[in-house]
C-alpha cells in the first residue's frame, strides 16, 4: 500500500477542474441495469470505487468497459444473473445498489449483506422497507439479502429514519418504483444533488418522475426503459475538498467546474469563518489570508452542510482562532480522525456526538493513520499546513474517492509526494 508525503507550510495557487461526482456516478452505474441496450455514462472519475462497480456489474452479467475518452459502455449480456457475493459487497456499501435495479428488471436479486464500516452502524432497513411497500418478498438468508417480485407495484412510502432521509436508500426505491406498476410516492425522499442525478438519468432514459430533489418523489412506473448517453455532474465533495485546502493554506485557488448551488452550507461556513469567495456560475476562487474565525458547525442532510465535508472542516477548525464546535448527526461515531488530527498538536475533545476544538497557532507533521475517505483528505489537509514533514499512511480509502489528488494538488503548488509503504 502506498503513503502521502507532504512538506507543508505552501499556499496553493492555481486552477484545478472538479470530476464527476463519486456518489452519483456509482448509484447511476447501477441504474444501467434497468434498461434495454447500451448505456454511455460520460464523467465518470477514475476511483477505486468506480473500478469495483463495473467489477460488479460484470458479476452481473453486463459487459461493461472504459473507452479511451473515459466514459463507461454498459449492456446488458447475460440477464439471467443476479447475485453479489460476499467479497464485492465488502469492498463497497453503494453495491446495495445493485438490489432496487435487479428486483425490478430481473425480478430477483441476491446481494450479501454489507459489512459494518469505520464510520458506525449503517443499517439498510429503509432500503428494505422501499422495496417491501412496492411488494418485495425479502429473505435475510446466510448474510445474504434475497429478494423476490413478481412486477412491483407502486405504493406510498416514508423513508425518514433516525438520522433522517437515507440517500441510497431513496435511490434503491427509486430505481425499483420506476418499472413499478403504477404511482409510487416517496415521502422524505432524499434531497441530495447525486439523487437528483440518478433521476435525471432514469427520466433520460423514460422514467417519470416528479420532484426530485425534493422530499416528495412521485413515480409513475412505465413498462420498460432505453438506455442512453448521460453526465455525471461536478463531485461538491471534492470540490468543497479544495476549496477547503486553497483557505486553510491561506491560498488563491479557482475550483473550476464547483456548482456553487452545491456548496451553499459550506460556502457559508466559510464566509463566517472570514473566507473570501469569489462565486460564478462554473467556479468558486478561494483566497484566504491569516488565521479563519472559528465557527460551529452541524452536519445535516443536504441543503444542510455534509457529513462527507466534515473531517476536512474539523483540519481548518484546527487552525482557527477560538473554540468552534462540530456536531454530526448523520454518522454520530464518525470522529476517528480526531486521534490522529490531536498526534499534528490538534486540540479536539469528544463529546457524544460532538468534537469541540480549540484552535492552535500550528500544527506539526507527524506520522498519521488514514481511516475511512472522508478522514483520510482531512489529514492530507492538516498535513499542507502543518510544519515539517507529515505521513499520511494506508491510503487506500483516498484512492476510493480522489483521483490522483496527490498530483492535483501538486499542480497548485503543494509539496507532496507518493510512495510506495516501506513493509
Ligand atoms: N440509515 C438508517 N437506515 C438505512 C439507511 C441509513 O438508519 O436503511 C441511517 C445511516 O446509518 C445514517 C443516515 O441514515 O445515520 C444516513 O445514511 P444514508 O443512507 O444517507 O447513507 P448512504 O446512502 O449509505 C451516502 C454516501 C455517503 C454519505 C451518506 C450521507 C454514497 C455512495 N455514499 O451513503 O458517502 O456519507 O450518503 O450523506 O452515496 C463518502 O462518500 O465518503 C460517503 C461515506
Amino acid at each position: 500500500m502506498d503513503k502521502i508525503v507532504i512538506q507543508g507550510g505552501v499556499p496553493l495557487k492555481g486552477t484545478v477542474p472538479v470530476r464527476g461526482a463519486k456518489n452519483a456516478a456509482l448509484p447511476i452505474l447501477f441504474a444501467t441495469l434497468l434498461g434495454r441496450g447500451r448505456s454511455v455514462i460520460k464523467g465518470v472519475p477514475y476511483l477505486r470505487d468506480i473500478n469495483s462497480a463495473i467489477l460488479i456489474l460484470r458479476e452481473l452479467g453486463m459487459t461493461c468497459e472504459r473507452r479511451k475518452d473515459g466514459a463507461i459502455e454498459v449492456e446488458a449480456d447475460d440477464d439471467s444473473r443476479f447475485t453479489v457475493p460476499w467479497e464485492q459487497m465488502r469492498k463497497m456499501r453503494a453495491s446495495i445498489c445493485a438490489l432496487g435495479p435487479l428486483l425490478a428488471r430481473r425480478r430477483r436479486a441476491r446481494v450479501s449483506q454489507p459489512g459494518g464500516c469505520v464510520l458506525g452502524v449503517r443499517p439498510i432497513d429503509l432500503h428494505l422497507k422501499g422495496l417491501s411497500a412496492l411488494g418485495a418478498d425479502i429473505r435475510n438468508e446466510h448474510g445474504f439479502i434475497d429478494a423476490r417480485a413478481e412486477r412491483l407495484r407502486g405504493s406510498t412510502v416514508f423513508l425518514g429514519g433516525p438520522f433522517g432521509s437515507s440517500v441510497l436508500g431513496t435511490a434503491n426505491t427509486l430505481m425499483a418504483a420506476v418499472l413499478a406498476k403504477g404511482t409510487t410516492v416517496i415521502e422524505c425522499a432524499a434531497c441530495e444533488p447525486e439523487v437528483a442525478d440518478l433521476a435525471g438519468f432514469l427520466s433520460a432514459m423514460g422514467a417519470k418522475i416528479r420532484g426530485a430533489g425534493t422530499p416528495r418523489m412521485e413515480v409513475e412506473g412505465v413498462e420498460d426503459l432505453e438506455c442512453c448517453e448521460y453526465t455525471i455532474i461536478p463531485d461538491r465533495i471534492e470540490a468543497g475538498t479544495f476549496m477547503i485546502a486553497a483557505a486553510l493554506t491561506g491560498g488563491d485557488v479557482i475550483i473550476e467546474g464547483a456548482k456553487p448551488d452545491h456548496l451553499a452550507a459550506l460556502i457559508d461556513v466559510m464566509q463566517q469563518m472570514g473566507v473570501q469567495l469569489s462565486i460564478e456560475d462554473g467556479s468558486i476562487r478561494v483566497r484566504s489570508r491569516g488565521p479563519a474565525n472559528s465557527v460551529d458547525v452541524t452536519t445535516l442532510p443536504y441543503p444542510g452542510y455534509p457529513t462527507d465535508l466534515q473531517a476536512q472542516i474539523m483540519a481548518y477548525l484546527s487552525v482557527a482562532n477560538g473554540i468552534g464546535v462540530i456536531t454530526e448527526k448523520i454518522y454520530p461515531d464518525r470522529f476517528i480522525h480526531i486521534a490522529e488530527l490531536a498526534r499534528m498538536g490538534a486540540r479536539i475533545r469528544k463529546e457524544g456526538p460532538s468534537a469541540i476544538i480549540t484552535g492552535v497557532k500550528k500544527l506539526s507533521g507527524a506520522q498519521v493513520m488514514a481511516s475511512d475517505l472522508r478522514a483520510s483528505a482531512s489529514l492530507l489537509l492538516a498535513g499542507l499546513v502543518a510544519s515539517g514533514l507529515t505521513e499520511v499512511h494506508r491510503i487506500y480509502h483516498l484512492d476510493r474517492g480522489y483521483e490522483r489528488i496527490e498530483e492535483r494538488l501538486g499542480s497548485l503548488g503543494a509539496m507532496i509526494r507518493r510512495e510506495p509503504e516501506e513493509e
